[in-house]
This record gives C-alpha cells, sequence and structure tokens, in this order.
C-alpha cells in the first residue's frame, strides 16, 4: 500500500496514521515528526527548520523533498508507505510523481481527512504529546490515564511550540492557500478519497478501515 493522509493540521492524520501503519505492516512517514525530531537534535536541517515551523510557516520544499525522497529509496519503503504531512504543496506533490515514476511505482490513494474549522482548533488547542515516545493525547478526547503524563513511558507531556494560540491562525491559513490546492489536484488525478474526520477516534478509525478496504473510484 502506497497511501497519503492528506488535511488540516489538528485533523487527525497523525493518530490514525499510527494504528494504519501498524495494521498493514508499512512504515509511517510523518514529515513534521522527522523535522521535530531534526529540530530536537539541533542538526543543521533541524536549525534551519525550527523558525518557520514555530512561525507555523512551511518548510521550504527543497528541504523537505530531500527528507521524504531519502526515506522512499530505503529498503523499508519498499513494501509499501503511508506519507502523513507530505506532499503540502503542489511542487511537493509534483516532485513525489517524478520520484515515484522513476521507481516505476505509483500511489494507491489519497485521503482527504475533512474537519470543520471549530473542531480543528479545539483538537489543536488540548493536545499534548510526550516528547520521549511521541504519544499524542488529548486533554479532552484522548486524556492520558494520569494528568500530565505520557501512559507509555511515564514522561510529563508538552504542548508543542506551533500549537500555542497566536500560531494556529497562521498554520490555518498556510494550509488554506498551500496544501488545500492538493485536494484539487488528486481529486483530478483519481486518486482522492474524502474521509469524515469528526467523531470519536475510534470511529474515525472504523471509516477509515473500510475506505481502504474499498477499491478506489475511478
Ligand atoms: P505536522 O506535524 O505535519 O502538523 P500538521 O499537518 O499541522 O498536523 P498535526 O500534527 O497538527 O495534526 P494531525 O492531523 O496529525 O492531528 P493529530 O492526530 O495529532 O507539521 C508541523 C510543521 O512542520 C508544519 O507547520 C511545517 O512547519 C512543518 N512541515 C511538516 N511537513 C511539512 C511539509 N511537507 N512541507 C513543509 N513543512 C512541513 O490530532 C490532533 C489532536 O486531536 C490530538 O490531540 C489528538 O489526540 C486529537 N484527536 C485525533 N483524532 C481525534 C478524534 N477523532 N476525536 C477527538 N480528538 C482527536
Amino acid at each position: 500500500m502506497r497511501v497519503i493522509f492528506l488535511g488540516p493540521p489538528g485533523g487527525g492524520k497523525g493518530t490514525q496514521a499510527d494504528f494504519i501503519a501498524k495494521k498493514y505492516d508499512i512504515p509511517k512517514l510523518s514529515t513534521g515528526d522527522l523535522l521535530r525530531e531534526s529540530v530536537a537534535k539541533e542538526t543543521s536541517l533541524g536549525k534551519e527548520a525550527k523558525g518557520y515551523m514555530n512561525r507555523g510557516e512551511l518548510v521550504p520544499d527543497a528541504v523537505v523533498i530531500g527528507l521524504v525522497e531519502e526515506k522512499l529509496a530505503s529498503p523499508e519503503c519498499q513494501k509499501g508507505f503511508l506519507l502523513d504531512g507530505f506532499p503540502r504543496t503542489v511542487t511537493q506533490a509534483d516532485q513525489l510523481s517524478t520520484f515515484l515514476e522513476s521507481t516505476g511505482e505509483g500511489l494507491d490513494r489519497v485521503v482527504y481527512f475533512s474537519l470543520s474549522k471549530n473542531e480543528i482548533i479545539r483538537r489543536i488547542s488540548g493536545r499534548r504529546s510526550c516528547p520521549e515516545c511521541k504519544a499524542v493525547y488529548h486533554l479532552e478526547s484522548v486524556p492520558p490515564k494520569r494528568e500530565g503524563v505520557c501512559d507509555v513511558c511515564g514522561k510529563s507531556l508538552v504542548q508543542r511550540n506551533d500549537d500555542k494560540p497566536e500560531t494556529i491562525e497562521s498554520r490555518l491559513s498556510v494550509y488554506q492557500e498551500q496544501t488545500a490546492p492538493l485536494i484539487e489536484y488528486y481529486k483530478t488525478r483519481n486518486i482522492l478519497s474524502e474521509l469524515d474526520g469528526a467523531g470519536l477516534v475510534s470511529a474515525v478509525q472504523d471509516r477509515l478501515v473500510a475506505l481502504l478496504a474499498q477499491p478506489r473510484v475511478e
């Protein structure tokens, strides 16, 4: 399976990507996670990306494309992959398509997570993550068993820098201007499936599993 999860910030892509990657035994490539890891390790790429991320802007295409192509060329991605948060611009999508053509592989499906703006803001504002094992929680919808503590590894949970109220609006406008055009881009290529991202995590998961089991509508 070679699939892309596309959608607004806070749309639930990462939450569902972890589940689907395990279920289908394919690697999940999340550019957000890869970039946050580089920032935490203070690599030169991380130092370059940090400012863009904290302002809620996209990291330059060339940086992200290089990162993804290196991963896609690795042996573990030969059996398939799930791209979470990439591509996010038409340039990234064009480059990905060129790269996949050069390997003789195509994409199976792009899943577009749709969600209302109010719910996006509610989800982003309440998100807390584990800096150690990267588990993601929500203060109301997906709370940890002990307040502020990761269920998996016991570390204190943190709020992402770009989840602060002053950055959320800017991420939403960047999404509308630069990423939302990809909905039409993939629709015209008959590869887009829309998923209603509202409701409980388990309900979205059930809809997603059912959608992935269907043949694509050409
Ligand atoms: P990235 O990490 O990719 O952020 P994003 O796309 O904005 O997505 P999020 O991680 O915010 O949300 P999500 O859809 O994964 O939702 P989640 O499952 O966590 O990117 C961060 C930054 O990196 C970008 O701003 C940019 O600077 C840079 N970047 C990354 N990729 C790039 C690229 N390709 N090009 C250039 N720059 C790039 O869920 C959100 C919350 O809701 C959680 O608290 C979760 O517990 C909760 N939740 C999930 N599902 C449900 C549900 N069904 N009901 C209730 N709560 C739910």
